[in-house]
This record gives structure tokens, C-alpha cells and sequence, in this order.
């Protein structure tokens, strides 16, 4: 057990010498919510595997770049972490309402020869650059080249990041130029076994110029790249 001391009206918990589960309740309670990358490898016979990961975020825009933590399951490398390793692919589905329960259910420990997305009749299309396909069901998908592997802390988490080198993107959440938030309906993980949709959605003038200057000066007033309720 950790140090537990009271500080002001806030509980103290010391991060130095958490136990694994106990760090693993308290950042995946505070750290929310979480996008959902609903990942698609391949295996070196060419079986599909499929899983959802939270622990997931954009990382770099020049080049785009995502990373994703996976995970140790008792010691032992996940089929993503093992597929991404040996050939350097994966594909990022975004996870929405529409595909939660399927997502939901590819969280469930399949044996590493047991393909998921046939397992579930999971719908596939091929991709452009890299060899895991898309999952159909998804309004976006994005093709990524691994880019760098990086071992954290104790070596139970390994960072993957890669380089999206190719959008798919539905014209149903996708209008050439912004994806609207309010079509694609994202799914959210939260602590423990729960998720969440969109809340409320607040809108204010950007205060800094973004990359490519979109929204700033010509624009301040405009609604969010969203559409408004
Ligand atoms: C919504 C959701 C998010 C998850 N996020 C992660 C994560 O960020 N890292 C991780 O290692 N496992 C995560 N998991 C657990 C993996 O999906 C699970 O271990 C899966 O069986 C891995 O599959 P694989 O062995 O086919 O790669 C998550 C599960 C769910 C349902």
C-alpha cells in the first residue's frame, strides 16, 4: 500500500511505489475521456486481428501521428503489440455509437490464432498503403506506418506512434474539409467499465493562430467546426 496523507481538503496519494493496479485505477480515472482507436493488424499468415485501445491520442500534425499504449496481459505481448512489432502496420478505426457493442466486443482475450473480426463477422476493406485492413463500419479509419516504438517505465507499457499515411473518411461525417463531431458520434472510455457519447458542446474564438491558420482571424465568430444543436 501507498502513503495516504491529507493535504488541505485534497486526498494525497503518492506516485512513487503505486502499485501497477492502483496506478492503473487512478490514471484511467483522472486521465478521461479517452477516444477509442479500434486497431486492425495483421499476423504473419495474414489473419486479421482487431482490438479497441483508450490509452490513445493524436501525438504530431507534420506529419500526422497517433500513439497508442499497449499493454502487458500478464506478461505476455498483445497480438496488436506483436503484429505492429514484426511489420510496422496498423489501422486506427475511430470507435462511435453506431460500432460500440462490436468495438466493445473485441476487448474480449481471443487466442493469438483467432481472428476477431471473423470471429465477430466483422465487415473489412482493404487498404491503400499498408496491408491490415479498414473496418467497415467505422466513419473513419486511418492507415498508419509505425514511426517509433517506445518502452515506458517498468516495460509493462510500450508507446507505439505512427504516421497516418492515409485517411478514409466517410461523407456522412466528413464534408472535404472538417470532420463534424455531431455526425461521427464518438464513443468515449471512462473509468472502469464505462464510456461515454458527446456532452455539451461549447464553442469560443480560437485565441492562438492553429496550424494552417483555419478558424483564426478570417473567422473568429464562426460556430465550431461542429454543427450547431
Ligand atoms: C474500450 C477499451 C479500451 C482499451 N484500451 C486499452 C489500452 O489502451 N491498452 C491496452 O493494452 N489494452 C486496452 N484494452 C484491452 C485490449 O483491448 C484487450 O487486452 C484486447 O484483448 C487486446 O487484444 P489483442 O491481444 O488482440 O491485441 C482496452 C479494452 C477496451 C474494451
Amino acid at each position: 500500500m501507498h502513503d495516504t496523507a491529507r493535504m488541505d481538503d485534497f486526498i494525497f496519494v503518492d506516485g512513487a511505489g503505486l502499485d501497477t493496479a492502483e496506478a492503473y485505477r487512478l490514471v484511467i480515472g483522472c486521465v478521461v475521456p479517452r477516444p477509442v482507436a479500434w486497431i486492425t493488424t495483421v499476423d504473419a499468415a495474414g489473419r486479421v486481428n482487431a482490438a479497441p485501445f483508450s490509452s490513445y491520442n493524436y501525438v504530431a500534425t507534420s506529419p500526422p501521428m497517433l500513439a497508442v499504449n499497449v499493454a502487458l496481459r500478464e506478461g505476455e505481448t498483445k497480438d496488436t503489440a506483436r503484429n505492429i512489432q514484426a511489420n510496422g502496420e496498423f489501422v486506427v478505426n475511430v470507435a462511435t455509437e453506431a460500432n460500440f457493442e462490436v468495438m466493445h466486443a473485441c476487448g474480449e482475450n481471443y487466442a493469438p490464432h483467432h481472428s476477431e473480426t471473423e470471429a465477430l463477422g466483422i465487415a473489412l476493406l482493404p487498404s491503400c498503403k499498408v496491408r491490415p485492413p479498414r473496418i467497415a463500419m467505422a466513419p473513419v479509419q486511418m492507415e498508419c506506418r509505425l514511426d517509433q516504438v517506445v518502452v515506458l517505465g517498468r516495460g509493462i507499457n510500450t508507446l507505439f506512434i505512427g504516421e497516418v499515411v492515409a485517411f478514409h473518411l466517410s461523407p456522412q461525417v466528413y464534408d472535404g474539409k472538417r470532420v463534424d463531431s455531431l455526425k461521427l458520434r464518438p464513443v468515449a472510455r471512462l473509468g472502469g467499465p464505462f464510456y461515454a457519447g458527446l456532452g455539451e458542446i461549447y464553442h469560443r474564438p480560437m485565441l492562438q493562430r492553429p496550424p494552417g491558420g483555419e478558424g483564426w482571424q478570417g473567422s473568429p465568430r464562426d460556430p465550431t467546426e461542429i454543427t450547431p444543436r
